[in-house]
């Protein structure tokens, strides 16, 4: 399978146009319905998100002002008071939605729950209960280190429902990760289960949070543990509490709290360039609006729709696709615990089979693990139940593009290649279904009211067809309000990078993109120094950290190198410690070390070991070079910064 290179792309000239019997029916139903709704949110984009604000969304009181924007602080719907927990459950109640399915869920050994409407606003009512119970305030933070089972979703609709902003780790970090988010974020409680299945083994997820607790998390007084796996647990008496067994001591009731628009509704983790992971400020009634139209449009989701998008509630994805947007539209959503495993090469389309899925979101590293795993498995499942297919996480070369169209999607399924991000909150370039025709690899055209553009570091315009920065011109109801706690790294990385012009700022995405002669963006990967991995944002720096936290290293410098499933794989240059050598069992304890310092996925595929890094003569490492060097490719460009060139003499011996 070829690479996803630029040439590969540059070449790509086949389209697909929307079918017209799909087009009847959609939301969105034609490439004019299309640009007039973005014309309408040209022309006044105050009105654009108001109307749907009121047209889509419960208030308990109406906002006084849409946009407040004090570049870059924005503010939407300005005294708006509103609850998202009571937008998913409440009004699909009110509306006669009790009975309806709200989330099919799919445990990894094969057992299985429905939870309807009804039942899941009980649920959260009472987990809702027992956080206050134990003493959680709004406005307090709640950590949140779950496996995939429904108590996920629940324990996040409980936290919005009291006011109490959420912080999901994904239960594959480790757990000196957890306590880093957790100190970061001044947890007061935080809610994990017993363990989860994952690839046919538990994960000790309890187990990992007691020792994130061990060293110095002084804010957290209590954790819920929900049972999962029935495994012998540890609990700390006082702290520790079954969540089983405080759910029948409270009320089923639970009245959801009026916040205001902008009160905080969870913080998010993510990689960066440099530094710690940031955390992501997402808050309540523009989130609300923008996770809802977004999985409204982009998955067109219709009354009778099975949706199932494949991520992990740790991620953003699983945040806003998984629970927010398509429970704020009253959908079924398929929720599975398991991944895709060598004794289960079948699983996914085993779940599509049993639930009839219709509508079907995943990673384009896992369609070209798919790929690899033969299409003996998907042919001999009954995928007919599809109607549309969605991608995310990292670009989609056009052969993988192409094999998801036949293989699973029948050729009849429109495919939407979503770009969008942590920072963004919901889907911001991307194809809508019944109305945009699709280029195999291309996002294809701005969600109407999101005007993107490809620009330089100036901030103007570059030509079609010429590369450039992707960024954001004008705020949107769902971006991040700021950096948790570090307004100032907000400001530098995402609204400074371009440096504002007569006042105007421009959102900096951190991607390189062009743009085509019929306005289509192709996004061409990170412009920083943060890899992609499976379609997980890793920063160099830290895996360079916990590299250098291992007594033997005494410099780490981290790249990624092109890798045909997971998009990129790890490579790290150290140099040692004098009395350390280099060693095939080093290298492994090396790459043991990462795992346990951030978690699985970060774990390099290739330790390489030198004497020295090359640098420029002000001391910064060249990755540039390393890069090359690390995907086997000959060293080009400028290398007359380096401070000593028998360095790259000497790494390409050893290489
Ligand atoms: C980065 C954001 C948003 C959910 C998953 C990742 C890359 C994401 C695409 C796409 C090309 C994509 C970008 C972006 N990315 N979707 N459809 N085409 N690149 O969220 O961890 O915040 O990562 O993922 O590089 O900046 P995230």
């Amino acid at each position: 399978m070829p690479e996803p290179t630029i040439e590969s792309i540059l070449q790509e000239k086949r389209l697909f146009l929307p079918q017209v019997e799909f087009a009847q029916a959609a939301h969105i139903k034609s490439l004019e319905q299309y640009y007039q709704l973005n014309n309408s949110a040209k022309q006044d984009p105050s009105k654009f998100w108001a109307n749907l604000a009121d047209s889509e969304l419960d208030w308990f009181q109406k906002w006084d002002l849409v946009l407040d924007w004090q570049p870059p602080f924005a503010q939407w719907f300005v005294g708006g008071k509103i609850n998202i927990s009571y937008n998913c459950l409440d009004r699909h109640l009110k509306n006669g939605k009790g009975n309806k399915p709200a989330i099919v869920w799919e445990g990894e050994p094969g057992d299985s729950r429905t939870l309807t409407y009804a039942q899941l606003h009980q649920e959260v009512c009472q987990m809702a209960n027992v956080l206050k119970k134990l003493g959680v305030e709004k406005g307090d933070r709640v950590g949140i280190y779950m496996p995939m089972i429904p108590e996920a979703a629940i324990a996040m609709l409980a936290c919005a429902r009291i006011g109490a902003p959420h912080s999901v780790v994904f239960g594959g970090f480790s757990a000196e990760a957890l306590r880093d988010r957790l100190i970061d974020a001044q947890a007061k409680l935080v809610i994990t289960a017993d363990g989860g299945w994952r690839k046919d083994a538990i994960v000790p997820l309890k187990t990992q949070v007691d020792k994130a607790l061990t060293a110095g998390v002084t804010s957290v007084k209590n954790v819920l543990v929900v049972r999962r796996t029935q495994q012998e647990t540890n609990m700390e008496p006082e702290r520790d509490h079954w969540w089983h067994e405080l759910q029948t001591q409270v009320s089923t009731d639970c009245p959801a709290e009026p916040m205001d628009s902008e009160d905080m509704l969870f913080v998010l983790y993510t990689s960066g360039s440099t530094g710690k992971p940031k955390g992501v400020v997402h808050t309540t009634g523009g989130y609300n609006l923008y996770t809802h139209i977004t999985t409204k449009w982009i998955f067109d989701l219709q009354e009778n729709d099975i949706y199932w998008c494949t991520a992990d509630v740790g991620w953003i994805t699983g945040h806003s696709y998984i629970v927010y947007g398509p429970l704020s539209n009253g959908a079924t959503v398929v929720m599975y615990e398991g991944a895709p495993r060598a004794s289960n090469p079948g699983c996914f389309w085993d779940v599509i089979e049993k639930y009839g899925v219709t509508v079907f979101y995943t990673a384009p590293t896992a369609i070209r693990a798919f790929i690899k795993m033969g299409e003996e498995h998907p042919n001999q499942r009954n995928l007919s139940s599809l109607r549309l297919l969605g991608t995310v996480g990292e670009p989609i070369n056009p052969e993988a593009w192409m094999w998801y169209h036949r293989v699973i999607g029948g050729e009849r399924c429109p495919i939407v290649d979503t770009w969008w991000q942590t920072e963004t909150g919901g889907i911001m370039i991307t194809p809508l279904p019944g109305a945009i025709p699709t280029k195999p690899g291309s996002a294809t055209l701005p969600f109407p009211g999101i005007f993107a553009d490809v620009v330089d570091l100036e901030g103007n315009s570059v030509p079609d067809n010429e590369g450039g920065y992707l960024a954001v011109r004008y705020p949107w109801p769902g971006m991040l309000r700021t950096v948790y706690g570090d307004p100032e790294r907000f400001r530098s990385t995402y609204w400074e990078h371009i440096p504002p012009k007569d006042g105007k700022y421009l959102y900096f995405a951190g991607d390189g993109a062009r743009r085509d002669e019929d306005g289509y963006f192709w996004v061409m990967g990170r412009v920083d120094d943060v890899i992609n991995i499976s379609g997980h944002r890793l920063g160099t720096m830290e895996v360079e950290s916990a590299l250098v936290s291992h007594p033997a290293v005494a410099e780490a410098a981290v790249v990624g190198k092109p890798d045909e499933v997971k998009g990129e794989e790890i490579v790290a240059f150290v140099t040692l410690e004098g009395t350390y050598n280099p060693s095939e069992e080093l290298s492994k304890e090396l790459k043991q070390h990462v795992v346990k310092e951030i978690g699985a996925i970060a774990r390099p595929g290739e330790i390489r070991f030198t004497d020295a890094l090359p640098k420029t003569r002000s001391g910064k490492i060249m990755r540039r070079l390393l890069r090359s060097l690390a995907s086997g490719e000959e060293v080009a460009g400028d290398t007359s910064t380096l401070e000593d060139r028998s360095v790259l003499d000497r790494l390409r011996q050893e290489g």
